[in-house]
């Protein structure tokens, strides 16, 4: 039977082809899942249109994660439609541009109240909005989309911080939804080239580091090992898992230090 065969998911964070929440969303589909996706904002068309690529074209609803009034909206369609919800993606981070690139003590605490707010307490909002069907699902599940916060990187700033309090967000919601018989998980993804990764300077730094220090070979534009741990989480496999934080990077958060110069790099794998 396919992984996720008759799974009903919620699919935040489609945006282009290349958004992580879309490799995820066209796996999920050909693993058997019935989805449907949420857009933002400006971007809602760009994604309806998007949403047609897919091998079933899923319906689109309008959801910007910091409005209570969406996220109510959203639940009571859900509702209607399915009467319970299996999993969800949270695939959302922004941060206004003064709270990125290397100025992390000019950014006024407007900005960093809008990074956190919009992708560390919408983790928060988005499991609260939807719990009452997750209650009603099978070994149900919430996934969000992490940047390692255990340390600091060049230019990441108030995203780094807000992603550090991701991960907190994600093992309270474990320890509070447990007992209700849903779990919360994160998936540490490497350096993917999105659209949200685009807008932050020095993206390219970034990717440069994996090359010189991930032991195995990384593909900054293959969102599809990211995607497929997703899978796992929002899956029956993963039943016994909660509060974890999955790193899909190639190996480079277990290294202490860039591979030496004279060795040669890994061999990519072809995409698949
Ligand atoms: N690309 C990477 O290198 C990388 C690495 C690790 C983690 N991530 C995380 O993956 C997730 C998805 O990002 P992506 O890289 O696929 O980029 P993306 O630009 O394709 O997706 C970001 C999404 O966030 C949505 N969004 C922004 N503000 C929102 C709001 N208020 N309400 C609802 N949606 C909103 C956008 O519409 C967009 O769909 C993010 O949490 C990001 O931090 C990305």
């Amino acid at each position: 039977m396919a992984v996720l065969q008759d799974r009903r998911l919620l699919i935040t964070g489609v945006l282009t082809e290349g958004s992580i929440a879309y490799a995820v969303a066209q796996r999920a589909q050909e693993e058997g899942a019935q989805i449907v996706l949420t857009g933002f904002g400006r971007g809602m068309r760009i994604t309806t249109r998007i949403a047609n690529r897919l091998p079933d074209p899923p319906d689109v609803l309008e959801l910007d994660v910091t409005d209570p009034a969406h996220l109510e909206a959203v639940a009571t369609e859900l509702e209607q439609r399915w009467g319970a919800l299996d999993g969800v993606l949270h695939a959302i981070a922004f941060a206004p541009e003064d709270a990125l690139g290397g100025e992390f003590l000019a950014t006024p605490p407007e900005s960093a109240q809008t990074a956190f707010m919009t992708s560390a307490y919408s983790l928060k909002a988005l499991a609260a909005g939807l719990l009452p069907l997750l209650e009603k699902g099978d070994h149900s599940s919430i996934v969000g989309l992490d940047f390692d916060a255990t340390v600091a990187w060049p230019a990441y700033d108030w995203m780094g911080v807000s992603k550090a309090a991701l991960e907190s967000v994600n093992r309270y919601l474990a320890r509070d939804l447990g007992p209700k018989g849903v779990r919360s998980n994160l998936v540490s993804a490497g350096p993917i080239k999105t659209i949200a990764a685009g807008s932050i300077p020095g993206f390219e730094t970034l990717a440069q580091a994996w090359d010189n220090q991930a032991p195995m070979a990384w593909n900054t534009k293959d969102a599809g090992p990211v995607a497929d741990a997703c899978l796992f989480l929002l899956s029956g496999l993963a039943r016994g898992v909660t509060g974890e934080i999955v790193h899909v990077d190639g190996g480079y958060h277990a290294m202490g230090a860039p591979r030496p110069p004279d060795e040669p790099a890994p061999e990519p794998e072809p995409s698949a």
